[in-house]
């Protein structure tokens, strides 16, 4: 808490010089220290590659069918073969708890919970700037309210603390907490729609991760998705319709590329 100098409200004075970072993952690992003459099992383990997704962003919501759209995903992860080890989530499950109301706050948290219990595999949480409650200039919830925070949304998914650590297949997994105070006005621009882990909101997709020995390589996973936009939501129609006319585009070059014509014009 800062030092209340100017007789202000010292909570009022923390949420304004507040800032969210988003969250992040650390990985450390693909060396683990075997000394000679160990149990071979463990060695062959530790040797096994794995698979893990990543999962971020989702912003689940039952606007624009936001919470169908999250289903579909983790009905697209649990169908992965080989199946993934476990799934790491990268933070702002539900849609926000910056400037949302409350209620419609929880509602949303209940959603990305109780679908993310459909998961097939363990997951771990992380938390995400979106997933702090009132904790923006465009709160919708009293600055004195006792729920601000990070803690409305932990107790909401089960999460115990804001960041931690893990070990599996021999590698050391590092889920960080980086949302943090900064002394600059919040004037954060976010995305307005179930974007499904793009922010570009147009193919909603993951990322699945193969680690072997001490390599990690990664790939990403797109689903089929249409959008279910509001009437008032003009900007995302535009949105999409650019990317597509972009990747049209790309497609047209790619394809001269391969027939072997010129690319320059
Ligand atoms: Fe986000």
């Amino acid at each position: 808490m800062r030092d209340n100098e100017n007789g202000n409200n010292p909570r009022r004075a923390f949420i304004k010089n507040f800032a969210a970072g988003t969250a992040g993952l650390g990985l450390l690992g693909g060396f683990p220290s075997i000394t000679i003459g160990e149990d071979r099992s463990r060695i062959d383990n530790l040797n096994k590659p794995f698979r893990f997704v990543h999962l971020t962003d989702m912003h689940v919501r039952r606007g624009r069918k936001g919470n169908i759209g999250y289903r579909q995903c983790i009905d697209h992860v649990n169908a992965l073969d080989p199946k993934p080890d476990f799934v790491l989530m990268g933070g702002d499950g539900p849609f926000d708890g910056l400037y949302t109301e409350k209620d419609e706050f929880e509602d949303q948290i209940d959603l990305f919970a109780t679908i993310s219990d459909e998961l097939d595999m363990p997951y771990y949480h992380c938390i995400g700037n979106h997933d702090c409650l009132g904790l923006s200039g465009r709160r919708k919830v009293p600055v004195d309210d006792p729920d601000l925070g990070k803690k409305f949304f932990m107790d909401g998914v089960g999460m115990q603390k804001p960041y931690y650590s893990f070990d599996s297949h021999g590698w050391h997994f590092v889920v960080l907490d980086c949302i943090y105070e900064v002394e600059v006005e919040h004037g954060q621009a976010v995305s307005a729609a179930w974007w499904g882990g793009n922010w570009l909101g147009f193919k909603p997709g993951y990322t699945v991760f193969t680690a072997e020995g001490d390599r990690l390589s990664w790939q990403r996973y797109t689903f089929p998705w249409d959008h279910h936009l509001e009437p008032e939501d003009d900007l995302e129609h535009e949105r999409i319709a650019e990317r597509e006319a972009f990747e049209e585009q790309q497609q047209i070059l790619l394809d001269e590329e391969l027939q072997g014509e010129p690319i320059l014009r």
